[in-house]
């Protein structure tokens, strides 16, 4: 029987790209989405993957979705916890309403998916969590204080989960994305965008599937001794 993994925020995006990698790698794959149900249906029935709506910042309809979502297809094996938001803008300018939607989605929503999901992992002695951070939780960004704080949460969240789980054959990492073609890029100015592909030393954006080739690693056998790591993949923009 396949193994079954939950993709947040995975019917648009890298999520999209996350979620029919995995299930071209022959998982059975659940993705969660929050608001657009005309993109969901439209991904559902393109890829034949199931959507779930719910919001990763809400603990009990995490608990309730992930219910249904086991009751529907089995255990959660492999969790990707990618649903994530911009609410970009200088510090003066931030408002205590932008900071706090980042950080329940970005990081709250990670503890929320993942603390339901935990317990069955540890009894089963198998899960792979992994968790999309960002290049600016490594490297900070301005007018993001909100997302690099949020960003940079998720790869303490890890480190320290991972600890927890290494005994229990559970694997928690992260990835890093740098700047990838996808929606998100569009609230950036022109002129702001032209200037990051300059520092991008591949010269160009990622592609979410270069993201998705890289969960899939994480999420398979193979990376069993990989563990509270954060993999970079930013065409060389920022190196750690
Ligand atoms: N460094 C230094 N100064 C900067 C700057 C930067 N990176 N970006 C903008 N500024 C400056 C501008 O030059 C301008 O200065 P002046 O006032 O002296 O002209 C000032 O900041 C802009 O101030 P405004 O009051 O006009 O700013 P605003 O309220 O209109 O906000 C903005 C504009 C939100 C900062 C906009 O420029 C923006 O969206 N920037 C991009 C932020 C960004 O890179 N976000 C990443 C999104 S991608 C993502 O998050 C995915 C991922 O994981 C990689």
């Amino acid at each position: 029987m396949s193994r079954v993994a939950l993709v947040t925020g995975g019917s648009r995006g890298i999520g999209a790209a996350i979620s029919t990698a995995l299930k071209d790698a022959g998982y059975t794959v659940a993705a969660t989405y929050a608001g657009n149900d005309e993109k969901a249906a439209a991904f559902t029935a393109e890829t034949g993957i199931k959507t779930y709506k719910w919001d990763v910042g809400s603990y009990e309809d995490c608990a309730a979705g992930i219910a249904k979502v086991e009751a529907d297809l089995g255990p959660v094996e492999v969790l990707v916890n990618n649903a994530g938001i911009t609410r970009d803008a200088p510090f003066h300018k931030m408002s205590p309403t932008q900071w706090k939607e980042v950080m329940d989605t970005n990081l709250s929503g990670v503890f929320n998916m993942t603390h339901p999901i935990w317990p069955g992992m540890r009894e089963r002695k198998f899960g792979r969590i992994v968790t999309i951070s960002s290049i600016n939780g490594q490297k900070g960004q301005f007018a993001q204080v909100n997302y690099a704080a949020a960003k940079a949460g998720d790869i303490g969240f890890t480190k320290a989960l991972a600890q927890e789980g290494a005994r229990a054959g559970i694997t928690v990492n992260v990835v890093a994305p740098g700047y990838i073609n996808t929606e998100m890029m569009a609230t950036i100015p022109e002129k702001v965008m032209d200037q990051i592909v300059a520092g991008i030393p591949v010269g160009r954006l990622g592609e979410a599937a270069e993201i998705a080739r890289t969960v899939v690693f994480l999420a398979s056998d193979d990376a069993g001794f990989i563990t509270g790591s954060t993999i970079s993949a930013n065409g060389g923009q920022y190196m750690l």
